[in-house]
This record gives C-alpha cells, structure tokens and sequence, in this order.
C-alpha cells in the first residue's frame, strides 16, 4: 500500500461472520434512465453463530442518494443513523427479528463503470458481482448473506416493453402515465451478487429443454430486434451444457425458465445471475457471416461455464471473495471438460495450456502474482485473474486426477448434497473429497496457498548393461512477492518412455512387480525424488508431463532428435505438439540471441526439417496439425528470455516465418488446396479444423507474398461466405505492406459499418498488425467514429490487443506505446476503474526488459501512481512497482 493511501486491504484472516442473517428481501424498482428509485424491504435477524448481540447494523452503499430509511416501521433520523461513501450504520436495533427499509436513488445513465444498475443501447441492466449490489441500495452485500428475493420492476411500457428479473415472473399489471409493472420471485436464497435486472425492448429467441427427471424448462435468450437471427448457436450450446452437466456430475437445473440476455457494453465475459444470464454480446451472438470459429468455440465455452455455475457457485456459493476460485477453478475446469466432450480433447487440452502459459505463467512469474486463494486484497476485482480462474482450474483437474474419474464425482456428489444452500470455503470442498474418498489432501492445499509455477527439473541416465533408466526429479517454486520460501507441492507428473519405434515401452520400477504398458502418473511430493525403471534393451525418450498434467515448468536437457521424435510418435497427442513447440521455441530462442549480439536471424535447420516432416504426413486430425504447424508466439517466447529484447524475438520469430514460407511454399499451396472448406458453412470439429489448417497455410503464404499468393487472399477475402475464412484472409493482408491492405480494409469497413461486433474484429486487425507505425495506427482508430471509450469491447479491441498482441509495436524503443497506454488507463480511471485497472497488466513487468524499455514503462507506472485516483488502479500499480507490504 502506498503511503496515506486511504484504501486498506482486506485480509482473509480477519472474516467474521455476519452479524445479522436476512431472511427475505423486496425490492420496488421505479426505473428511469436518469434517476431510478429503489424501495428495499429487508427481513433481518441476528445470526446465532456471530455470537455478537447488540451489534450495529452495516449496511453497504457506494454513490446512493438515500431518501428514507425506516426500522420496523419507524422513519429513522440522521440522529440515530450514519452514513458516509462506503456504508451506513444504524448502531442500535431490536434483540430478536426486526425489518429495515431503504428507499434510495440512483442515476443509471451517468453509471459509467457498468457496476450496478446501467444504460446499455437503450436498456437498463445490473452487474453485481462482485460488489456492485451495493450500487443499488444499502445492503448487507457480502457473499454469505443469502436470502429470497421477490422483485418488482416498474417502467414506461413503450421504451421498457420487457422487464426480467431472476426466477419466476409472478404477476404484471398497468400502471399509470404509460408505465407498466413485472413482479418475479426467485424461490432460492442467493447472496446479492447474484441478483440481475434487466428491461428494454428486446425480441425474445425461445427454445424448450426436457430434464433427465422429466420437467419443462423455458430457454428465453433476449437480444436486439436485428440480432434475432443470431441466437440459435447459443440456445444449442446451453442444451449441450444442460444434458452434459446431468451426464457428467448428475445435475439438474432447478427453475423452469432459463434466460439468457445479450449486452453490448459489458465489463467481463458473462454473468451467472441465477436465473438471468447477462452475457457480453461477444459471447452470445453468432451467424456465419459475422462470426468466427474461435467465436463459435467461445460462445459455446461461456453458455456452458455460465450455466455450470448454476450448481458450482449458485447452489453453492462462497463465503468471502477469498474463496473465489471454489466456484470459478471448478467451474472452468467442468467448462474445459464439456469442451473436451463437444469436440476434439487433445486440441482442447492445447488451447487451454495455451491459455494459461500466455497468461497465467507470466502472472506467476511477475510482481502481480498470489496464490489460487489470495490472502488479501485492497480491490476485489483486481482478482479476477488467470490464476484464480485458470490455474483455479488445473488445481482442480490435478484433484480430479489424482482421484480418478468416479472417485472425484464422488466427492462431488458429495459437495453437493452436503453445502448445498450455502456459503463455503475451498477447504470445504477438499474435505468433501477427501471424506469421500478416505483420501488424505493435506499437502494438497499448498496449491491454494502458494504462489509461483512450480519448475520441474528432470535428468535422466541409462546404464545399458542393467537395462536400467534413472530419472530424478526437484522441484522448486520461485520466489514471489510475500513468499519468499515455498514449500514443495504435490505434482502428478504423467510421463511414458517412448522407444526408438516410436512405440511406448513398458514401465517396470525397481521393486515392481509387473511393468505398466501406455501412461503412468508418478506423484511428486518431495523436493528431489528418483525412479529407476527396469527391464529396458534400449534408451528411452522420456515424455514428461502429458496432457499437461501439472500447471509446472518442465526442464528436460532434450536434443533436437528426441524432441523431433517426440513430435513424430509420442501417443499422448498433447506431448507431440508440446515437443515441436518445444523445439521451435529452443530454436527461436538462439535466433533471437543472436539478434542481440549484431547477427541475422535465419531459418533454423532442425525447425525446417520438424515443419516440412509434418507437411508430408497424413494429417489426421486437422485442427491438432494447425497448431503443431504454429510457431509459439512472441508473447510466450518472452517468458523464456533472460531479458526480453522484442525487437530481436519479432526478428527471430519472422525470420523463421517466412523462410518457412520460402522453402516450403509448394507444401502451402497444396496444404491450402487440400483442407479449403466447401460448401456451406458447419460449426463441426472436422470442418474447423479444416479452415483452421488451409488458413494457417495461407498465413504462411501471405508471410512471403507474391502475386498468387496476395490474389488468392484478396479472392478469399471477397468470395468467403463465412466470417472465419474472410477473417483469416484480412488478417493476412493487414499484416502486410502491399496496396491490397488498404482495400480490404476498406471495403470490410465499408460491409460491416453498423455491425458492432465485427467492427470489433477490424480494429482489432489493425492494433495488432506489426507494420510500423503501430502506435500512430492506434491513435487513428482512437479517432475514428467506430471507437468508444465507453465500450469496453472497442477499448478491449484496439488497446488490448496493442498491448497484448502486438509485442514489436507496443515496445517501441521510443516509449510511445507505453504512453499512449497510461493515457488510457488515466482516461478510464475515473469512468471505468475495473477496465482502467485491467490494462495497467501489461506494464506490470517492466523488470524484465532490456534496459530502456524497463525505464519507459517504470516511467509511466510512476506517473500513474502520481495521478491515478481509483484504489483499482492504485493497486495494480503498487504492485507493478512492488514495494507495497508484503
Ligand atoms: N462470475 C463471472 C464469470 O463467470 C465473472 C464476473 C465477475 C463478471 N465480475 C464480473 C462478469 C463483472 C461481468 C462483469 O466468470
Ligand atoms: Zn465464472
């Protein structure tokens, strides 16, 4: 914490229960644009596990007007009351039972940081997690108070036609004046978080889902009259997740109407209010012409993790903000394996390690790191990270691993039946699987609590005469701020011995009766251990960590042969794409070392060998071959670099690039010719895949581009009939300096001008082209009519993927990236602190670039220190800076 900051942290050590439980709430909304008044009716009691009688009553409020409050009836005075920015305390109130009403204000329209009740497109709508209930009224807004909610909406008819809450819709009536009213009642208890409100003029897509117990439930996704026609995908993926979820962990849903709201100006991806679903537009909204696969693979992501929570999070929620990884690890792991059940596992498993090296790791690795379960925070939502929610989610595969299939949907089960109804804790959930499974989780918990990637160190010799092959294993977690120590944590390290036909050899330890043939998990505890397996003729090529089984660093002294083997034959599909990416990472590394130190950088050998090995086999898969023919990107490459210089990684990485796309330009073209997609467009595994590998041909095409390779993009680009192959093929060309950039770019405008999402797209393109000039392309399409400042998916798109994805502009030696970026942060400050806060992520790790890099953004994170007022940005930037209390 800085100096007189007035923002103190919370500190999970210091929860206490809450002093008063509330049994029932009724709120009156009169709804309005520029000012809404909200009558809360609260039903309170004292807690008899607070063991605190005579406490005062803390009510939570931020930026509320408060016209009235009264205690059983009673109009209370300022006299008996307090109040300031943050809550409002009545000191004194009955032993037993007593009701409070709030009557307050508040003025959606001016509500820019899209907490609580807000304007979207002409529609009113909530955001209450983490603590933006208390945005709407004063209230007990902590996740363990959990109560029934009756609700009543009350708006002008012509511009509010409908009016949603969560649970049942239970009377409507006329009002006066043009108003109408809507009353819903949710018949289970929820903390406030979970509460949602929505009402506009909207056009409602229908659909029908029969429970495995038989019962009816009304599937309502509401969206813009004119996006109507792009709801289908969504409604299909939400049966996939419901019939899943009662497949695979025997869960039913529990209302009987299921709805589902699509909002264009949205902080987060989705929101699992119980009952209503408010999801950003990005990731409800489809038709092949306007959206991608990776977009079709989103949405059906999102619907499914969103209704996962309805069990993992609504059901069962959360004690405190601490434990926020209970439902959000769970829920993206039971997302990861619906996924994996709706297409291909291996390339699901790739794209979800991806995720979490390209974010994850470098959390963990930099100033900003905590553990799955932080232990203090000054701004919750600062917390809604790649660790808590990804890593969350591989702490939570490593348990579903370690107790097998059917022993962790015993625990479960478990879970389930024993919290349901309540607010728990993570050490809640491991008890329940530890009790049903009579299994010890102890040292388990260290994932939860220690910060930082385990790195795995293995070595390994083989004494041909004993027929023996010795690994040993150490583990060591780096350092992180507040832990300077760790403690060794429990690692499954699945590995097989993959022999010289490529075949996997049978597994025997020393003192094993009987070998293993395929996979085996070793279960590392200690800071070194070692295996010796018996019985082999021949040296092994040991595949470690398969199916990325641990969220851990592996360092293997592997040679260019082993590893091209590796990627040839290994029989876990996701160590084969993990041995090429391996070697071209190795490879690309030296190349960029060489940069540093004044050379050129040139195709290496061993990775035009891998890369042309693949061209000529049989792909089988389509989808797993485009990514094992995609070079690891700059980002990740970083990672491994001493001190990143991304001048000479862009070099390296370049360099490789189209001199693949030099040598092997026949392989290309046929490879594009081979898996171009046709006829109309499928969301079908086998045809994404094709369009996935016939475009990462056209990339590489495009990395080299000649006349037939610029008029087959420029063809691709204007005959597409979906937004996938159009996509790739603008992609290619905004990546290049040709006179055909500026006419498609154009002329995408041109088609797509009034379609928000797919403008999305185009800024997007363009943000992360590498070109020169990046930061000067930036400000343009800041300027241009298409931007928003208030929208966070356009600040989203320009900045993010600047920022993110477009390394070699963003670090410009200048420093001019690094500005134009703390501009924006400043700008947001004030309107949208939890977007503003977001983007100071990419200065964060300033320490490890070349030198004067480092300086420019450890100039800019001091300016923001100087002049940012929202405890969110303050505290990333403590952190960037890392001098705050450990
Ligand atoms: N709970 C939401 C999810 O499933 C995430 C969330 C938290 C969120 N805060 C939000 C979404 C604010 C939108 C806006 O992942
Ligand atoms: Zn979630």
């Amino acid at each position: 914490m800085r100096e007189g900051s007035p923002h103190a942290p919370v500190r999970l050590t210091d929860y206490q229960p809450p002093a008063y439980l509330l049994d029932t709430v009724d709120l009156h909304f009169q709804l309005d644009p520029g000012r809404t008044r909200v009558r809360a009716e609260m039903a309170l009691r004292p807690n008899p596990a607070a063991g605190e009688p005579g406490a005062p009553l803390v009510l939570h409020g931020q930026e509320l007007e408060l016209l009235r409050l009264e205690l059983d009836g009673e109009p209370l005075t300022r006299a008996v009351y307090s109040v300031d920015a943050e809550r409002l305390v009545i000191p004194e109130v009955p032993d037993g039972a007593f009701t409070v009403v709030v009557e307050t204000a508040t003025r959606p329209e001016a509500n820019t940081a899209l907490e609580g009740l807000y304007t979207s497109g002409g529609k009113l709508c909530t955001q209450c997690e983490p603590e933006g209930f208390r945005r709407i009224t004063y209230f007990p807004d902590r996740p363990d108070v959990l109560a029934r909610y009756t609700v009543t909406l009350e708006a002008d008819r012509a511009s509010y036609p409908v009016l949603l809450a969560n649970g049942n819709r239970v009377a409507a009536g006329e009002g006066e004046e043009g108003r109408h009213w809507v009353r819903w009642e949710d018949p289970f208890p929820k903390p406030s978080y979970l509460f949602a409100l929505v009402a506009g003029d909207l056009t409602c897509c229908t659909d029908r889902f029969t429970t495995a117990s038989g019962r009816e439930v009304d599937l309502h996704l509401y969206t813009e009259a004119h996006n109507a026609d792009r709801g289908d995908h969504a409604l299909a993926s939400l049966k996939q997740a419901m019939r899943w979820d009662e497949e695979a962990y025997g869960r039913e849903y529990d209302l009987d109407l299921y709805q589902v709201v699509a909002v264009d100006d949205f902080n987060m991806g989705a929101m699992e209010n119980k009952g209503l679903n408010l999801f950003n537009s990005q990731f409800v909204l489809a038709r092949p012409d306007t959206a991608t696969d990776a977009d079709y693979t989103n949405i059906q992501a999102v619907v499914g993790h969103e209704y996962f929570h309805n069990w993992t999070g609504n059901r069962i929620t959360c004690r405190d903000w601490f434990q926020l990884s209970l439902k959000e690890g769970l829920t993206v792991f039971r997302e990861q394996q619906f996924a994996a059940a709706m297409g291909s596992e291996a390339v699901a498993r790739i794209d979800s390690v991806d995720r979490l090296r390209g974010a994850q790791f470098p959390e963990d690795a930099g100033p900003t790191a905590h553990p799955v379960r932080p232990s203090e925070y000054v701004e919750i939502n600062n917390f809604y990270t790649p660790t808590v929610y990804e890593k969350g989610a591989e702490v939570v595969r490593m348990l579903h691993n370690a107790l097998g299939p059917e022993g962790f949907r015993a625990g479960c089960d478990r879970y389930f039946e024993r919290f349901d109804g309540q607010a728990v804790t993570v050490e809640d959930f491991l008890t329940a699987l530890e009790e049903a499974n009579d299994r010890d989780l102890r040292q388990f918990r260290r994932w939860y609590t220690q910060a930082g990637t385990p790195q795995l160190e293995v070595r390994s010799s083989f004494d041909a005469e004993a027929g023996t092959f010795d690994l040993c294993v150490r583990q060591h977690t780096p350092a992180t701020p507040g832990q300077p120590a760790k403690e060794p944590v429990p690692i499954p390290l699945a590995l097989g011995l993959v022999g010289a036909d490529g075949h996997d050899l049978p597994m025997q330890l020393e003192g094993e009766e009987a070998a293993i043939h395929g996979s085996r998990v070793l279960l590392l505890r200690y800071e070194e251990e070692r295996f010796r397996f018996t019985g082999l003729t021949e040296e092994p090529v040991p595949s470690l960590l398969r199916g990325f089984s641990a969220p851990a660093e592996v360092d293997y002294p592997y040679s260019d042969a082993e590893l091209a083997h590796l990627a040839g034959h290994d029989s876990d599909l996701f160590n084969r794409w993990e041995a090429g990416q391996r070697l071209a990472r190795t490879h690309l590394l030296a190349q960029a070392d060489a940069v540093r130190s004044g050379g050129e950088a040139r195709l290496p050998g061993p990775l035009h060998q891998a890369i042309s090995r693949l061209l000529e086999a049989p792909a089988d898969d389509a989808a797993l071959m485009a990514r094992a023919l995609t070079l690891p990107d700059e980002g990740q490459l970083a990672e491994y670099m001493e001190t990143i210089d991304p001048d000479a990684l862009h070099a390296a990485r370049e360099a490789a690039r189209t001199g693949l796309a030099r040598e092997l330009r026949e392989g290309w073209w046929s490879l594009r010719e081979q898996f171009r997609d046709a006829g109309p467009y499928r969301f079908e595994p086998e045809a994404v895949g094709r369009r996935a590998l016939a475009n990462t041909a056209l990339g590489y095409l495009m990395a080299e581009p000649d006349e037939a390779a610029r008029e087959a993009c420029m063809e691709q680009f204007r005959e597409a009939d979906n937004m996938t192959d159009q996509l790739a093929a603008l992609r290619a060309l905004a990546a290049s300096d040709i006179p055909e950039r500026q006419e498609a770019l154009e002329a995408f405008y041109e088609r797509w001008q009034d379609d928000p999402l797919v403008v999305d797209k185009w800024l997007a393109i363009q943000a992360a082209s590498p070109l020169p000039g990046g930061v000067e392309r930036v400000q343009a399409l800041m300027d241009h009519p298409a931007f928003s400042l208030t929208n966070p998916n356009k600040v989203r798109a320009v900045i993010g993927a600047f920022a993110m994805r477009n390394p070699v502009q963003f670090h410009r030696p200048d420093g001019a990236g690094y500005r134009l970026l703390a501009d924006l942060v400043l700008e947001l400050d004030g309107r949208n602190p939890q977007i503003a806060a977001r983007l100071v992520k990419p200065l964060t790790r300033w320490r490890r670039f070349v030198p004067e890099r480092e300086a420019a953004m450890h100039a800019e994170l001091e300016r923001l220190r100087e002049r940012a007022g929202s405890p969110d940005v303050g505290e990333m930037v403590d952190r960037a800076l890392g001098d705050e209390e450990a």
